[in-house]
């Protein structure tokens, strides 16, 4: 597989000073994330040896699936902060936000004011990868009426778009902002998606990255990094998470 070419420049060599990582699951048993608060911690060292300043981990809330509360969230990250420094983990900065399915019941968390935001006004939202919600201009309304600024998580992902950039314009034109993923760039979920991935930075589509890092296997396939040819573009393009400072 290409991510395992002796070509590749491993992560630890393209991550800029003071990367923060806006999109993980690393709150144990909440999502499809770790499992276990250990599995958070190892992670998080391990981060933390890559030089990654700050993590702003955003568990899944999704209706019937992991109705998750801005509660549950946060009761969480207090448990996964105080076992750190026990463990010697005390340089990375560890927060917690959402990834917001834009269902219903986002719109019921933004009618009750019940958001976490990602920082600023900024929220993480994500849609199914199989087709666009129905009514994606109706939440994107009550998403800027409640006063935050949409990012879109792994727009790579939706292979609905591949084919039809211009949907992608009108999204961006709307005031939706884009986050990729950086395992789409490891060829983690295919060669379809990796090559969207690329294309969509070629093109200047890309405001963000996250790791959308869930497990063990997906942090070996970071840490080996990516085709040589594209890492200094990659290096580049995380420099932009500064914005979450
Ligand atoms: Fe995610």
């Amino acid at each position: 597989m290409q991510f395992l070419s002796k070509k590749d420049t491993p992560l630890n060599e393209i991550v800029p000073n003071g990367y923060i990582d806006i999109h993980s699951h690393l709150l144990a048993g909440i999502d499809d994330g770790v499992k276990t608060i250990y599995q958070s911690a190892y992670i998080l060292e391990q981060f933390e040896n890559l030089g990654i300043k700050k993590i702003i981990t955003t568990p899944h809330i999704m209706q019937d699936v992991w109705p998750n509360t801005s509660k549950t969230i946060t009761n969480k990250l207090k448990e996964l902060k105080e076992i750190l420094p026990p463990l010697g983990i005390s340089h990375i900065e560890v927060q917690a936000s959402a990834e917001y399915m834009m269902d219903d019941l986002l719109f019921n968390r933004l009618k009750n004011n019940d958001i976490l935001p990602l920082h600023q006004n900024y929220i993480l939202v994500e849609m199914s990868t199989f087709s666009p919600p129905l009514n994606l201009t109706e939440i994107l309304f009550e998403i800027k009426l409640a006063g935050y600024t949409p990012i879109l998580a792994h727009p790579e992902r939706y292979s609905f778009y591949r084919n039809d950039l211009k949907k992608f314009d009108k999204l961006k034109d709307s005031g939706f902002l884009f986050q990729l993923n950086l395992l789409s760039l490891s060829g983690y979920y295919g060669e379809d998606i990796k090559s969207f991935a690329k294309k969509l930075v070629d093109l200047d589509y890309i405001d963000f990255t996250g790791t959308d890092i869930h497990n063990y296997h997906q942090l070996g396939v970071l840490e080996k990094g990516f085709e040589s040819k594209i890492a200094e573009k990659i290096s580049h393009l995380m420099m932009k998470n500064k914005a979450f400072s």
